[in-house]
């Protein structure tokens, strides 16, 4: 989604913007454009585009120099991507601009205002309404003119603004967008991601929801949208400029699939405790009395994250024996649930920043729940508003479609299952099971992995479907429910996922030679109600894939993964249906790290 990226300093300013902003091109836009000051009149000069950042960086002229600028990747929201409608905005004197993230909910009203008061739009965008807001204030300091203008602003915002009668400053500020500030020598960033800092700063300060700041080229202040002063240390973020490379991989998405086994492994150390054979978890904020109240748990995320979710609401009904379920936090936000002062709320977002899952937060938190984060992002919006939390330690997830992101986060529901269950009634001789289990993963990880050439082939195979079914049962169908979300997301190939139990109350009518099924088939307690399923679809003519511990004799295929405890099997099985997906999408020719009409962080409603 949108990406904001600003600098004051010494340094010419558009190679560090354009940069910068290649460095937010994973998150997915589809205009971009820049805005510096320069020392001629008038001072802030423009340069938009509509389509990627390099169309953007062939348009700006040779003599663009200056010291401060802003710049923005857009994706559009009201009105269609164009040169026009891509930030930065300016008033018709030229003397603001603006870049913004967010939505102007009332931008309608606002406008037809402005346009009663004689101010005449340019764009279609919610964002001009800011332009002409600070451009038409008559207070004395760009401070206060923005100031007055988010006062009257309803929706969600972060913003970067430039006014040629303040050279010497960046203003911006923060209300359900995120703007994290870059603190340098003698030099400041902003950004809304610290994907476009790191290769500057490492040091960083993440403004909070009604804070804006001040950037100077050797100072920084933070303060309220009403005036009060706040207090900012830097953190330093443990990511480096190096992470965001592509490594040698032809995509982001085969790099992040092959980082898998390490990422779990930096999931897993310096957190498990043999002497208890338990788990600590430094950040859950949850002691042993109150982890044996809570009654349920409930875990809320989009996507992905939300199929993560299910896996981990199994993990900890198996292990900690809490009744727990996952919903998608854009539905449960907008159904006035019932929130239960027992019920452990847990969110799920690799971002952290995922709009429908942070307001599902703000209404759990204001209902006086308990919410805790299971995050990637250090520091993220999520991650703050949660009163304690697991980072799963990824590493930044650059492919918009998740993959390491999704196995690192079940391993950290199995992690909090471990953890809940041990204060419960998970035994001494399970926890280690468990804990065993877990050990095994990143060696396991990376056998998969080697098979991938097998994988490519059978990808061959399928890739001419013009439809797929996936299925599995109880701990498979988030399974297939993730993989078929992949595989839909990458090839635009339709998939349709099912519990195995439900194919005969419906689905099998589509089943026939030309819909292939893939088939979760661990070897557990239901190893024979799959089998059963099998023959259903084979006795129909279907084509069966299966992914299972050993050879099925009735698919077609079956991709064989090492066998975990049952608990943990899930997270295996879905490793080689990430490679399924990739590489059905490339022999499909997609642009697979930008899949159509998809963002990475979905950061508006
Ligand atoms: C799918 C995918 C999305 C995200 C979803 C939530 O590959 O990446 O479905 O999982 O948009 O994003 P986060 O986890 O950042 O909250």
């Amino acid at each position: 989604m949108c990406g904001i990226v600003g600098y004051i300093g010494k340094r010419d300013v558009a190679p560090l913007l354009l940069e910068g902003l290649q460095r937010l091109e994973y998150r997915g836009y589809d205009s971009a454009g820049i805005v510096v000051n320069t020392p001629k009149s008038p001072a802030l000069k423009v340069v938009k585009a509509k389509g990627r950042v390099r169309e953007l960086e062939s348009r700006v002229p040779k003599r663009f120099a200056g010291t401060t600028g802003i710049a923005h990747t857009r994706w559009a929201t009201h009105g269609a991507p164009s040169d026009i409608n891509s930030h930065p905005h300016l008033d018709a004197d030229n003397n603001v601009a603006v870049v913004h993230n967010g939505i102007v909910d009332n931008a309608d009203e606002l406008r037809a205002k402005l346009v009663a008061d004689g101010i005449v739009f340019i764009s279609e965008t919610d964002t001009e309404v800011i332009t002409h807001l600070i451009a038409r204030s008559q207070a004395d300091t760009l401070e206060e003119k923005v100031r007055e203008a988010v006062k009257v602003i309803e929706g969600t915002y972060g913003i970067a603004v430039m006014h040629a009668d303040f050279p010497d400053r960046i203003v911006v500020a923060r209300n359900g967008s995120p703007v994290v500030l870059g603190i340098g020598e003698k030099e400041m960033f902003v950004a809304s991601d610290v994907a476009a800092l790191v290769a500057h700063t490492r040091q960083i300060v993440t403004l909070n929801d009604g804070e804006m700041a001040t950037l100077k080229a050797d100072d920084f202040r933070t303060y309220t949208t009403s005036g009060a002063t706040t207090t900012a240390t830097p953190e330093t973020v443990e990511w480096e400029a190096a992470s965001y490379d592509m490594g040698g991989h032809d995509t982001y998405m085969h790099k992040e699939i092959s980082e898998q086994a390490d990422a779990v492994d930096r999931v897993l150390r310096g957190r498990i405790d043999d002497r208890f054979n338990t788990v600590h978890l430094g950040g859950l904020n949850l002691d042993p009395r109150e982890a044996r109240g809570i009654r349920r748990v409930k875990i809320l995320g989009c996507g992905t994250s939300y199929h993560a979710g299910m896996i981990g609401a199994g993990l900890i009904e198996s292990l900690a024996r809490i009744p727990a379920d996952a919903e998608p936090a854009s539905e449960f936000r907008y159904r006035n649930p019932v929130v239960d002062p027992d019920t452990l709320y847990i969110a799920v977002s690799q971002s952290g920043e995922t709009y429908d899952v942070l307001a599902a937060v703000q209404e759990l938190k204001r209902k006086g729940a308990r919410v805790l984060g299971v995050v990637n992002v250090v520091g993220s919006a999520i991650a703050r508003e949660a009163d304690g939390g697991v980072y799963v330690h990824a590493g930044p997830e650059v492919c918009v479609v998740s993959t390491k992101c999704f196995t690192n986060t079940v391993v950290a529901f199995a992690l909090l299952a471990v953890h809940l269950g041990r204060i419960r009634d998970l035994s001494v001789t399970d926890g280690k099971r468990i804990i065993e289990g877990l050990r095994k993963l990143p060696a396991q990880i990376q056998e998969i992995l080697e098979t991938e050439e097998d994988i490519k082939k059978l990808a061959a195979e399928y890739a001419e479907a013009k439809s797929m079914m996936f299925i599995g049962r109880v701990r498979g169908y988030p399974v297939a429910l993730e993989a078929s979300l992949k595989l839909k997301e990458i090839s635009y190939i339709h998939a349709e996922a099912y519990p195995a139990s439900e194919l005969k109350h419906g689905p099998l009518a589509l089943i026939e030679p030309a819909m292939p099924t893939v088939a979760i088939v661990p070897d557990d307690d239901l190893l024979e109600k799959n089998r059963a399923a099998l023959e259903e679809i084979k006795a129909r003519s279907g084509r069966i894939l299966a992914v299972a511990h050993r050879e099925q004799e009735k698919a077609d295929h079956t991709i064989l993964v090492p066998k975990n405890e049952d608990e943990l099997d899930p997270i295996l099985m879905g490793i080689p249906l990430q490679l399924l997906a990739y590489h059905t999408a490339l022999a499909l020719g997609r642009d697979i790290d930008k899949p159509r009409n998809l963002a990475k962080s979905v950061t508006v409603e």
